[in-house]
């Protein structure tokens, strides 16, 4: 099959006729119709926010990459534009691969990934990757420039370029895979067009994955912090839990050097599904990520009706005296509140309370006085498939979704300090929720399936008591 946008277009057209909209999400962004995953060059352009993600349009399920497109005043209302980028040159005739945008000029620039085989594409010794540029005036159509970084020597894994200014250089990271390392090569630039091979930026030591997707490098409070998406991580206790993680180590970085770092890995998000996040800057200066809101492999229910994944909301990122990545949704996600229902419920004994007949689209605060709760586990449920409560004996809080139908079975956790406060802020739509713990402490997110008849929010408390001192829903636009 050959591509182009027009046929693409044509596709979501048809395609997005015939969605089964039960669990497509009322205030996050997803693809007409088809397949979504990693979100791609997110930018502020003329008065714009845009979003691009890799994208199938022929079917829910991953394929040859095109560039989806959307555009956004505020963050939170998302108008969908004409794909941007379908696999038609020599330089990506088998997928336009994740990548980045920056503004040179009056010039929106896309620098993503070409994917080709040379050869049978059942062997990867025939893939290779190399990085390639596509430019615009109008913000919605493209020209494709061709490829600008080949494939190194000894490379074939090579992709999700993410350039950056720093002086006057443009400097762009790219993930790769020497044998059986992750490693992030650096390369600057002067024009976008012709670049210079700066060395490794830093790379996998032992346990730390095959491979590196996804790299993204900015500065967040003096402190440089290296974001990216390693393959081949094992699970250990509590931590990496996921087919692959999502995460960043802090450090130092002077152009031209290699990265110096200062802590260890640490994952962005403790949920299911949070992968391949990348930053931006808002026009006032904020650091601003969204992620993949789900995980490779993970079974994907929605493909039944006619669309697979979807977007994070937009978290805006600061950094904490102790070198730790604090995630609060940015800003603008208030503008999707709408009335204030507060839960008249303060103290609850081996009891369950309903609090909402049907939760769609939903931002719950909670505060628990834990110091006050000698229950054993006390929190939210959702339906009969959702759970996100305090177990007081691992001190922990656990989010538990149980839709055995879906094979999606299971926990993830992070740790509570003993007898503080807890204070939640839930975001829920029709098939995902993200957890933002203590002003983002930590952050969980994970897809949801629940059946369109059981939404019910109810408050539980079980052996023993559990206090709330502030609890209630903002119905969401
Ligand atoms: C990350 C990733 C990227 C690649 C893209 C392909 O999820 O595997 O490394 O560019 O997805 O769709």
């Amino acid at each position: 099959m050959t591509y182009s946008i027009l046929k693409a277009e044509q596709a979501l057209q048809s395609n997005s006729e015939a969605l089964n909209l039960r669990w497509y999400p009322r205030y996050h962004l997803a693809a007409r119709a088809g397949w979504i995953n990693d979100p791609n060059g997110l930018v502020w352009f003329d008065g714009w926010y845009h979003a691009f993600y890799q994208h199938y349009p022929y079917s829910p399920h991953w394929g040859p990459m095109h560039w989806g497109h959307a555009r956004s005043r505020d963050l939170v209302h998302w108008e969908h534009l004409p794909v941007a980028l379908s696999p038609q040159g020599p330089e990506d005739k088998d997928g336009c691969f994740s990548g980045s945008a920056v503004v040179d000029g009056d010039t929106l620039a896309l620098i993503y990934t070409g994917h080709k085989f040379h050869g049978d594409p059942g062997d990867e010794k025939n893939l290779y990757q190399v990085q390639c540029l596509a430019t615009s005036r109008d913000g919605v159509h493209f020209e494709r420039q061709g490829i600008v970084v080949d494939t190194p020597p000894g490379l074939h894994h090579f992709r999700d370029p993410k350039v950056f200014r720093e002086g006057n250089n443009w400097y762009m990271v790219v993930g790769a895979r020497l044998e059986d390392t992750g490693q992030i090569r650096l390369f600057r630039s002067t024009d976008l067009r012709h670049w210079q091979e700066e060395g490794i930026l830093d790379e996998a030591e032992e346990e730390m994955g095959f491979m590196w997707e996804c790299p993204d490098l900015f500065v967040l409070n003096g402190k440089h912090v290296l974001m990216f998406s390693p393959q081949g991580m094992s699970a250990n206790g509590f931590n990496n839990r996921n087919l692959f993680q999502c995460g960043y180590l802090t450090g130092e970085w002077h152009p031209g050097q290699p990265f110096v770092r200062s802590g260890t890995f640490t994952e962005m998000d403790n949920g299911h599904d949070f992968y391949a996040a990348q930053s931006f800057l808002t026009p006032d200066g904020r650091r601003v990520v969204i992620g993949w809101l789900d995980m490779w492999e993970s079974p994907l229910p929605e493909r039944a009706d006619g669309w697979a994944g979807m977007l994070s909301l937009p978290r805006e990122l600061t950094l904490s005296e102790n070198n730790r990545i604090q995630m609060r949704p940015a800003k603008e996600v208030e503008g999707l509140r709408q009335s204030w229902f507060p839960w008249p419920v303060n103290t609850m004994k081996n009891q369950q309370i309903k609090v909402v007949e049907n939760a769609e689209a939903m931002e719950v605060i909670l505060c628990w006085d834990c110091a006050g709760s000698d229950a054993e586990q006390y929190g939210l449920s959702l339906g009969d498939g959702l759970r996100i409560y305090v177990d007081s004996q691992l001190q922990r809080l656990v989010l538990e979704r149980n839709y055995p139908q879906h094979s999606l079975v299971g926990t993830r956790s992070v740790p509570l300090s003993d007898g503080t406060p807890l204070t939640l802020r839930l975001f829920i739509d029709s098939s995902s929720v993200e957890v933002f713990v203590n002003d983002g402490e930590t952050c969980m997110s994970s897809r949801i399936y629940p059946d369109t008849d059981r939404r019910e929010l109810a408050l539980f408390s079980w052996s023993g008591t559990a206090v709330l001192s502030d609890a209630g829903a903002w119905q969401l636009e």
